[in-house]
């Protein structure tokens, strides 16, 4: 390691311009490289589900891991780690210094298009997720990066809404679950697109403090992409590196600025600093560092498909699961998310998975040689076509599956042509001269009638079937969200007849325009079923069955970044397919297959229900594991479930004259339900195992000095027949106390294990910070004292033990 001298040697070294150079990234992806001091280009990477390296390309896969809010439900920070370690053996692969992971932001409202994201409304299970995350990332010499600092919970206008929120607030609520990465040693903060009490992100005074001072951060401050505007104060503030580059407001800009006084050469030389220390803690510092070898991980496979189960939350449960394969002579598994599984969120998570295996498939591996498993679609839930594959088409020049992509010339001569698997392509290729891009294939569909084919991007857009032009369309861009123009331009669907066995000649151009963007996407979806019929279909196989599985959920059309949601209902005809299937057999298990709450309006006539988020790669292998019994579902909710959106505390996120007021304030999530007196369908900390807990005792001090920890047991009794695992939450709450504070708060939770019959005791601490509110006054942490209720139980809405503990001022 060099230490502090080092940097300040090697800093010293360098011109003025050279130092500004280093402060912008030399590329998307890339910072700069500076031999003078023996500093190599560091890459930086998305995040979180997965690491996707330096291209949007289906050719370099990534294992996909499940979502945030999936991860977050396992309430196991070991595991989280282990995760994060497989995060830092895919970015050693790809050759990967910076993965732009965890999102810290805060489930605020359930219609946050980035819900799936992050990990939950909580700040401390937040804190606790994210900081195991950071650790399992940077054991590896990977440096992980916390985002976005700070207030970025929601996406309409993100890049320009001003958030306003009470300093308390920010401190207990917003800031916490930064303040817990940084404990934990994270070596990125991304300042977000927002602005917050009228002042950007990424010249906000809360990057020096609290961030800097306070917490005593020693790394880089990264501009989340384009969010990095003005030169003067974003330079003078906590900033240290604007992505992505060559170009941005600093460059030659800030060297004149430092040399004209406006902006302190001090303020230069602590960014490269910090860059400096950075690249030295991930190897890229020093003439003869060796290239890092890539981590062997041996176990990706299995570790992703653990995490499926051990985030699988098991809502309701009839004494329908698990399903006994022994008498499972005919299974039905319904929906078409059961046979194309949602296995991601949209946005800049994005990867392309090194494989998908559906619930689908997962059922018929998990059954193979046993029982029967029919699959019926039900009425297709609608959303954009999924993006030409190599399932469905030829590329009409080699003929191997896949498409043509070429880029041509403004007389549509060719200048580039390759051979690509997928009609999804963000980044075709820059070639001189290039005016339009083509992709074009031969499509092969398997049923005749009216197909749905979509081509998406920003300009003019042509598409073709067997020369005759289906839609010519100029899209005129209207946002400059990244997400936006460069991930999920919008989509313009026609139709066209198609019969089975043909193999029309499908070709779709985009027009190049200047800051447009280059991606494009061109799919096809087969026609949808009559929904009478298909759901009649549906409800026949679940009658025929010895039980039913039915998968709904979310389509690209709902959880994506750079847009929130506006409705929690599931899409058109699903809610009907579970009421049709449950009520044909009362052995139905629903499965739903979303990032974020969905509105369940059939929940109590489900056998059991099941909600699998975004699973990753591996959701059917081990959705599979849970359905069949092999392991129990590990989940518990990390953020409330409304029956209905209109119920849920916070149901806007549009702001207001370009204002979004937090005015909720500490109320945020559960907090928010208590102190309404409502009731949701599913409590914050909520979820089943296939065994059953009593809760005996709780017991801890009857007296706790201010400012100190304590620790509380907890003791459980496995009652039911088979070993599980259980999570044990503790809240604490301050009744007739003179501060303000929410109606109770998570304060601890430890999980324990038991066989049947086991007594067993978990053992919570509670941090000093559990105790202590933010005095705006006194501008810094106090604890009250007096009494405080102790709750220990299973969900914020189910505490069956409660404990006085009286908090004794400090002599
Ligand atoms: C997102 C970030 C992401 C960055 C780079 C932005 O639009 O908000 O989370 O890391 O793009 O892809």
């Amino acid at each position: 390691m060099t230490d502090e001298e080092e940097l300040d040697r090697l800093t010293g070294k360098l011109a003025l311009p050279a130092k500004v150079r280093l402060l912008t990234g030399a590329t998307t992806w890339r910072t700069a490289a500076e031999p003078a001091v023996g500093l190599r280009e560091l890459v930086l990477s998305d995040g979180p589900a997965g690491v996707r390296g330096q291209t949007w390309d289906e050719r370099h896969t990534a294992v996909l891991l499940p979502s945030a809010t999936a991860l977050a439900a396992t309430w196991d920070e070991r595991l989280v780690a282990e995760v994060g370690g497989l995060l830092a053996s895919e970015a050693r692969r790809k050759a990967v210094d910076v993965v732009l992971a965890p999102n810290l932001n805060l489930h605020r409202s359930p219609l946050a298009g980035r819900h799936f994201e992050c990990f939950s409304e909580d700040p401390e299970l937040t804190g606790r997720i994210g900081a195991a995350l950071v650790r399992g990332i940077q054991a590896h010499g990977v440096a992980a990066t916390a985002k976005h600092y700070v207030a970025n919970d929601s996406e309409t206008d993100r890049l320009s809404v001003d958030v306003r929120v009470d300093e308390r607030t920010l401190r207990e609520v917003y800031l916490a679950p930064f303040e817990a990465a940084v404990a934990a040693g994270v070596r990125l903060v991304m300042a977000g697109y927002n602005r917050l009490d009228g002042t950007t992100m990424t010249a906000h005074p809360l990057l020096a403090d609290p961030l800097k001072t306070e917490w005593g951060f020693d790394g880089v401050v990264v501009s989340d992409w384009g969010a990095a505007r003005g030169t003067r104060d974003t330079a003078r503030s906590g900033l240290d590196l604007v992505m992505p580059g060559p170009e941005g407001p600093w460059g030659r800009a800030l060297v004149r600025a430092v040399e004209e006084g406006r902006v302190p050469a001090s303020a230069v030389d602590d960014k490269v600093r910090r860059l400096l220390r950075l690249a030295d803690r991930c190897g890229a510092l020093g003439e003869r560092r060796p290239a890092r070898p890539p981590l062997r991980s041996p176990r990706t496979r299995a570790l992703a498909r653990r995490a499926v189960a051990a985030g699988a939350v098991l809502l309701t449960n009839r004494d329908v699961l698990p399903l006994d394969p022994g008498r499972l002579a005919t299974l039905a598994v319904i929906g078409e998310h059961a046979a194309r599984t949602r296995v991601q969120g949209g946005g800049s998570a994005g990867v392309f998975p090194q494989d998908e295996v559906s619930v689908l498939d997962g059922i018929r591996a998990g059954l193979r040689g046993r029982g029967r498993v029919v699959h019926v679609p039900g009425p297709a839930p609608g959303g954009p076509p999924a993006p030409l594959d190599m399932t469905l088409c030829t590329d009409p020049r080699s003929g191997v599956p896949g498409v043509l992509l070429r880029v041509l010339d403004p007389d549509g001569r060719e200048l580039y042509a390759e051979h690509r698997g997928n009609g999804r392509q963000l980044e075709p290729p820059l070639v001189p001269g290039g005016h339009t891009v083509e992709i074009s294939a031969r499509l092969h569909p398997r049923v005749s009638g009216r197909w749905t084919l979509g081509i998406a991007g920003f300009g003019r857009l042509c598409l073709s079937l067997d020369g005759r032009t289906l839609l010519d369309e100029t899209v005129v861009k209207d946002t400059d969200d990244p997400a936006l123009v460069h991930v999920r331009p919008p989509a313009r669907p026609v139709t066209a007849e198609l019969a089975a066995g043909s193999a029309p000649h499908l070709v779709a151009r985009r027009e190049l325009a200047p800051g447009t963007g280059r991606a494009m996407v061109v799919g096809a979806a087969p026609p949808a079923p009559d929904p009478a019929a298909a759901l009649a279909d549906a409800a026949r196989a679940a009658r025929a069955a010895d039980a039913a599985v039915v998968v709904v959920g979310t389509t690209e059309h709902g959880e994506y970044e750079g847009h929130d949601r506006t409705s929690l209902a599931l899409p058109p005809g699903q809610d009907a397919l579970v009421s049709a299937v449950a009520r044909a057999n009362p052995r139905t298990v629903v499965v739903v297959n979303s990032g974020g709450p969905v509105e369940l309006p059939w929940r109590d006539e489900a056998g059991a229900l099941l909600l699998a988020w975004f699973p990753g790669q591996e959701a059917g292998g081990g959705l599979a594991d849970v359905l069949l019994g092999r392991v129990e579902p590990g989940g518990r909710l990390p953020t409330t479930w409304p029956a209905a959106l209109a119920d849920a505390p916070v149901t806007r996120t549009r702001p207001l004259d370009g204002r979004l007021d937090y005015a909720e304030g500490l109320h945020v999530g559960y907090r928010g339900w208590l102190r309404r007196h409502r009731t949701p369908a599913y409590w914050f900390g909520h979820g089943l195992g296939y065994t059953n807990w009593s809760y005996e005792e709780v017991t801890g001090p009857a007296e706790v000095r201010a400012g100190d920890a304590f620790t509380v047991r907890v003791r459980v009794r496995n009652t039911g027949p088979r070993a599980g695992r259980e999570v044990v939450q503790v809240y604490l709450a301050r009744p007739g106390a003179a501060v303000e504070y929410p109606e109770r708060w998570l304060a601890g939770y430890a999980a324990v294990r038991a066989r049947p019959g086991e007594t067993v005791t978990a053992v919570v601490r509670i941090a000093a910070r559990g105790l202590r509110h933010w005095s705006v006054e006194a501008g810094g942490w106090r604890t009250e004292p007096g009494p405080c209720r102790v709750l220990a139980g299973r969900s914020a809405g189910d505490l069956p033990l409660a404990l006085e503990v009286v908090v004794r001022d400090r002599e």
